[in-house]
């Protein structure tokens, strides 16, 4: 046994340079350490320096201990170090010095947080909420009333504040935008707030950071910064008073001339689907997401599919085989209902508007047959 544990422990060695060189990718959606916000760089200024701080103070100990083997090793069997007891100078240095590095670190950190904490009259201000297992947007105007309601993916204009307002309608959550902010808790009945703002137009990747239940690992978001005018245009385009085209009811009879999108519209009315989601004008459900404007998101489902057909429709099919735990139980529709619905679900805000750039393959399709 004794010959392989080099063998081992070169083993080890390799699985763990493997594992901080994946840590070390700097090109990922979700790396902390590149900031692309005033906010989120922030932090990294006080990350980077601790971290030197705290680098320094490992090497120099380190360094005295390496130092302190070869210098003073046993070099005979009756080898006996110099024995000494006490000495002012050196204790005063070891409880001095690290007493200084940590008041710096302290107040570097405790200013950081004043500062994070801060709340900017002129931020927007966006309600979110979580939920088992997605996020909910409402947007507010100045007299805290909701302007849109959102679900999964925030956008928000370049270059401006964003104070969201966060709490949970279940469990506790932990709001994430690696890339845009730290991490800051939903609680029920609380009310946290963090403010983000983004440098550039581009999708920012974040997720769930609290276990939250089954599909806390599928409790992802995405924040869609967009040039201002892209902003208002999608504002606009979401207001909660303009009602979603209208269908006429498709009665059994009328089953072979009706369109797939009236089909679907009635399947929505009927299947149960209205009870849980809002749609302008059609259905005032609260559980789960507003598909008002569903066909405008380029994901679905907290974010962990690409709001295309094939998804969709794995998803109608079965959604707790998907999402496990998901709240949207299994319908047991058939294929056919599936695509009416589908088709239904496409004339349900505009894909135009899901953000640019857009990913690749995220364009809407026509529905499958
Ligand atoms: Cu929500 Cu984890």
């Amino acid at each position: 046994m004794r010959l392989r544990r080099p063998f081992h422990r070169a083993v080890a060695a390799v699985c763990c340079l493997a594992l901080l060189g994946a840590g070390c990718a700097a090109d990922t959606p979700q790396n902390t350490l590149d900031p692309e916000g005033p906010f989120s760089r922030s932090v990294d200024n006080l990350i980077q320096p601790v971290f030197w701080i705290a680098a320094a103070v490992f090497v120099f100990v380190e360094g005295l201990i390496v130092f302190a083997v070869f210098k003073f090793r046993r070099r005979s069997e009756d080898d006996r170090p110099e024995q000494i007891h006490g000495s002012t100078k050196f204790e005063l240095a070891w409880t001095v010095v690290p007493a200084l590095i940590l008041v710096v670190v302290g107040v570097l950190t405790i200013s950081k947080i004043f500062y994070l904490d801060r709340q900017f009259s002129d931020a927007m201000q966006v309600e979110v909420i979580g939920h088992q297992w997605w996020w909910e947007y409402n947007y507010k105007d100045a007299k805290g009333e909701t302007v849109v309601a959102a679900a999964n993916e925030l956008h928000i204009p370049v270059g401006r504040k964003v104070q969201l307002n966060l709490t949970s309608a279940d469990v506790i959550h932990n709001y994430w935008p690696p890339k845009l902010a730290g991490k800051v808790y939903a609680i029920p009945g609380r009310r946290n707030h963090m403010t983000i703002q983004a440098d550039k137009a581009d999708f920012y990747y974040g997720e769930c950071a609290e276990y939250c239940g089954l599909s806390h690992a599928n409790m992802r978001l995405r924040v869609v910064a967009e040039e201002p005018a892209v902003f208002e245009r999608w504002m606009e385009a979401n207001s909660p008073d303009k009602p979603a085209t209208s269908f006429p009811i498709v009665a059994s009879a009328d089953q072979a001339t009706a369109s797939e999108e009236a089909k679907g519209h009635t399947l929505f009315l009927q299947k149960g689907c209205s009870g849980c989601h809002a749609v302008n004008g059609v259905a005032r459900g609260a559980v789960g997401p507003n598909l008002t404007y569903f066909n405008s998101r380029a994901t679905f489902a907290g974010a962990i599919f690409e709001n295309d057909n094939d998804n969709l429709r794995a998803w109608l099919r079965d959604p707790p085989a998907e999402k496990p735990g998901s709240l949207m139980p299994k319908l047991n529709l058939a294929e056919g209902e599936i695509t009416s619905l589908i088709a239904y679900l496409r004339t349900l805000g505009d894909p135009a508007l899901r953000g640019a750039p857009l990913p690749a393959g995220l364009a809407a399709g026509p529905p499958q047959p």
